[in-house]
């Protein structure tokens, strides 16, 4: 079947114009009807174990804007709190995970209790499918990177440069190979059940990828990236996959080995040096600064421009270069996804 939805033909290698377009974090706090529904729940991982509200929440920005795409509302770190470590989302703080330091910790983790657990999740992406029925919308699964979940597992949250897990690395290579392979192996199980539940395509999160060092990116970026494309794509070989390898920079290159379908550009990232290093059989995304959308005005009209010149004649989705901020103005969300869809060949 020659594939007509505007995502997946970027994701194929097609020069799509005016470009397919979604945001990263589209359903989220800067939409009222998202903080009407979040606060009748209890906390955020029930919100994303609740399938009838979770799929409302997905759906909220596809029905104020119809996006080309509509992704999963969970968290990467659904993954860490199904193999049974302890999650709480503090308000105003973000996540909190009792750190994982030694071989104990690791060892904890439970592979068998995955697929129990994440069981809702895949029931609100069997919603969300049968909700998009009929439209060119096409849903997005995802899972966080390995080494970017291992850093919220190793410091225990947030943190302003991931040193613990850094030196971890270094210090206790065999604790954290360990790690890793644990966390490749829920993540290929993860992405299979959404791809059996009815998502189209996956995106893998690296949000931290870019702290490491380059043999280090090899290690635990590129590697662990590569050997989960090839395990789904074994499974499921029409599925494409998008990887957003945030804070890449100059070590982009090593990551076009990976064998995504599509790469995320990060806000910092040169759009002309992305397209001379990716080759136009991978789309690129991304990546206009959340920022400019908070600001909107001419300042935004500018900089989507900026973002659209390079990407012209080649696959591409148009995105921002990470995550909507809550402080987004509803209305700069329709004036950008209308500039992008009038923008001429
Ligand atoms: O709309 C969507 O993009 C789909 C859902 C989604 C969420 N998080 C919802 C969410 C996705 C794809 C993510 C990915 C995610 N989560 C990443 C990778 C992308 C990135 O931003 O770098 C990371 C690192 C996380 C971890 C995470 N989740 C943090 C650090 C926080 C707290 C900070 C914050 O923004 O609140 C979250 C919470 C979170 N995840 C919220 C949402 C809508 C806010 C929770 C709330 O409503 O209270």
């Amino acid at each position: 079947m020659t594939e007509t939805k505007p995502l997946l033909r970027a994701l194929a290698g097609e020069a799509v114009w005016p470009p397919p377009i979604w945001l990263m974090r589209q359903a989220g706090r800067y939409l009222p009807e998202y903080r009407a529904l979040r606060s009748g729940v209890r906390d955020f991982i029930a919100l994303c174990t609740t399938p009838d509200k979770a799929a409302e929440v997905t759906l909220q920005p596809i029905r104020r804007y119809g996006m080309d795409a509509a992704i999963l509302f969970s968290d990467i770190l659904v993954v860490p709190w199904a193999l049974g470590q302890g999650l709480k989302f503090m308000e105003g703080e973000g996540p909190v995970l009792p750190p994982i330091r030694d071989a104990a910790g690791v060892a904890a983790l439970d592979l068998g209790k995955l697929d129990a657990a994440v069981a809702p999740v895949m029931e609100t992406v069997r919603r969300v499918r049968a909700g998009l029925a009929g439209t060119s919308t096409t849903l997005i699964g995802f899972a966080g990177a390995p080494f970017t979940v291992a850093c919220y597992m190793v410091e225990g949250g947030g943190s302003r440069d991931f040193a613990t897990v850094r030196a971890m690395a270094y210090a206790q290579p065999g604790v954290f190979a360990t790690l890793m392979e644990t966390l490749v192996q829920a993540t290929i199980a993860y992405l299979d059940q959404q791809i059996r539940a009815g998502a189209e395509t996956l995106m893998l999160f690296d949000s931290w990828a870019g702290v490491l060092s380059p043999s280090l990116f090899d290690r635990h970026v590129v590697e662990p990236t590569r050997r989960i494309v090839a395990a789904i794509r074994q499974r499921h070989p029409a599925i494409p996959i998008i990887g957003f390898p945030r804070l890449a920079s100059t070590m982009l290159p090593r990551y076009v080995g990976t064998g995504v379908n599509g790469i995320g550009m990060d806000t910092g990232m040169d759009p002309a040096y992305a397209a001379g290093v990716v080759p136009a059989s991978i789309a690129l995304q991304g990546n206009l600064d959340p920022m400019a959308l908070v600001a909107g005005g001419d300042a935004l009209k500018a900089e989507i421009d900026m973002v659209l010149a390079p990407m012209r004649g080649r696959s591409y989705i148009f995105n921002l270069g990470h995550g909507i901020v809550p402080q987004t103005n509803p209305d700069h969300v329709a004036a950008l996804i209308a500039q992008v869809r009038a923008s001429k060949a």
